[in-house]
């Protein structure tokens, strides 16, 4: 089978890198890609926001299977032009991406279905938010409704905070998507990625991961995309996971399947695990970047069978294999991400720091000039690597990255300690 693939970060080289390794694929197209995804897939020039030309490329080339890896082409829905011109894809419709394209879309949802998430009201204008915001008191958070890139979450630690946000947010300061917003209870706990593959009925659960949001060590600085995640997620306890499928993730698609809009694609859920057990942050309709480059990492099953069984309705009964083994990875972003940043500087090393045991370097956001490998992006790279433990893979991708040469970039150097911490009370 021809695949094409649509993305051009961490994510997408991950996916690349394990669709190349499957006996059913025939060619691998990716549009538009990058350097590192260049080894894997024949990188072509696709505009994902086109679906005409998508089509009309799918058409001259035979893809049996277009996956989408980031959510605003989902949201766009390409999905459905793509399945309606006969070409079969991977991913939510329009309609069911609404779980991550609009907040309030989502928390409706999880009230109407008894779904634990934050307590929350939706607001269209300041006034009405503002004294809201004065009845509760903080922390409290403020979200905007459409897709703000990662920006439309302010966790206010005050009232003035939280005053400052809703202003900025209604005065257009992320545009369309600050017209409505959503503003919700704070939640206590630790934080988790969760994905379950779904057919439109049935959903299959994957390895759990955690991520690091914020630019620094510690856990400080600005939120980013995420700049190091790891597999598994201690706190993802086999209880915690059946708890999750059972109160949110199957109602869930249970209620979109009620409303006309079957789920199918990858559901991720942002959750916060509290004393009270699992709460919903957030939906996302795709796989996290970059916690599916450790869960690539991680899967021993054929990526591809799985993806077709979500497009094709038939996940009852699937099983997905696991190695046992943990994974990590350490983003390396460049300086003044996630603010203004350069692009175009050199990253030397790539190939000796590849030959650390266990290591595999996905790139994030590069290009190649000639032999040369130059950063085109705000992350980068992301090196990971695979150990028996988490302590053991965060030591190889660290001495992985210490073979690295950017000094435009930057990166934590904590990538797993909640993890870690634990394996060591653990020992
Ligand atoms: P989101 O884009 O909705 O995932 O939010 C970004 C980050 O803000 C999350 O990963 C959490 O760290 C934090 N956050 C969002 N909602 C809440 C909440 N209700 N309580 C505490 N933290 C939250
Ligand atoms: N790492 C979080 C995300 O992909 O949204």
């Amino acid at each position: 089978m021809n695949i094409l693939l649509l993305g051009s970060g961490g994510r997408e080289h991950a996916l690349a890198w394990k669709m190349a390794a499957s006996p059913l694929v025939e060619r691998l197209y990716c549009a538009p890609g990058n350097a590192g995804i260049a080894r894997e897939a024949q990188i072509v020039p696709l505009d994902a926001g086109d679906h005409v030309a998508v089509i009309d490329f799918c058409r001259a080339k035979s893809i049996g299977l277009v996956v989408v890896g980031p959510e605003a082409p989902l949201v766009a829905g390409l999905v459905d032009d793509l399945e309606a011109a006969g070409i079969k894809a991977f991913g939510p419709s329009r309609m069911a991406a609404r779980l991550e394209g609009s907040k309030g879309f989502t928390k409706d949802l999880c009230r109407d279905n008894n779904i634990p998430t934050a307590a929350y009201e939706r607001f269209a204008c300041a006034v009405a938010a503002r004294d809201y915001v004065r009845g509760r008191g903080a922390p409290i958070v403020v979200k905007a409704d459409g897709l703000a890139a990662g920006k439309g979450v302010v966790v206010a630690e005050t009232i003035a905070q939280a005053e400052e946000a809703i202003a900025m947010m209604f005065d257009g300061g992320l545009g369309a998507a600050g017209a409505g917003i959503v503003i919700e209870e704070f939640l206590a706990g630790e934080e988790a990625s969760f994905f379950a593959l779904c057919d439109g009925v049935h959903a299959v659960p994957l390895a759990s991961a955690q991520d690091h949001k914020r630019a620094f060590d510690n856990d400080q600085g600005p939120n980013t995309g995420g700049m190091g995640a790891y597999s598994p997620a201690p706190v993802m306890t086999p209880e915690m996971t059946a708890r999750t499928m059972r109160e949110i993730i199957e109602p869930t698609l249970a209620a979109m399947k009620a409303m006309g809009c079957p789920y199918k694609g990858v559901l991720f859920a942002g959750l916060m695990i509290t004393a009270d057990g699992p709460k919903l942050i957030e939906y996302n309709v795709r796989f996290g970047d970059p916690e599916c480059q450790v869960l690539m990492l991680r899967l021993m099953s054929d990526l591809v069978p799985a993806l077709i069984a979500s497009r094709d309705g038939q996940l009852a009964n699937f099983d997905l294999r696991w190695y046992p083994d943990a994974a990590l990875t350490v983003v390396m972003a460049a300086k003044g991400y996630p603010g203004g940043y350069e692009k175009g500087s050199v990253i030397s090393g790539l190939a000796a720091a590849a030959q650390v045991e266990g290591v595999e370097i996905f790139h994030a956001g590069t290009r190649a000039d000639g032999d040369k490998v130059l950063a085109n992006g705000g992350r980068v790279l992301s090196v990971c690597a695979r150990g028996r433990t988490v302590a053991e893979a965060q030591a190889r991708a660290y001495a992985a990255i210490s073979r690295i040469t950017w000094p435009q970039g930057f990166f934590r150097r904590d990538i797993g300690f909640r993890a870690i911490e634990r394996e060591q009370a653990g020992a």
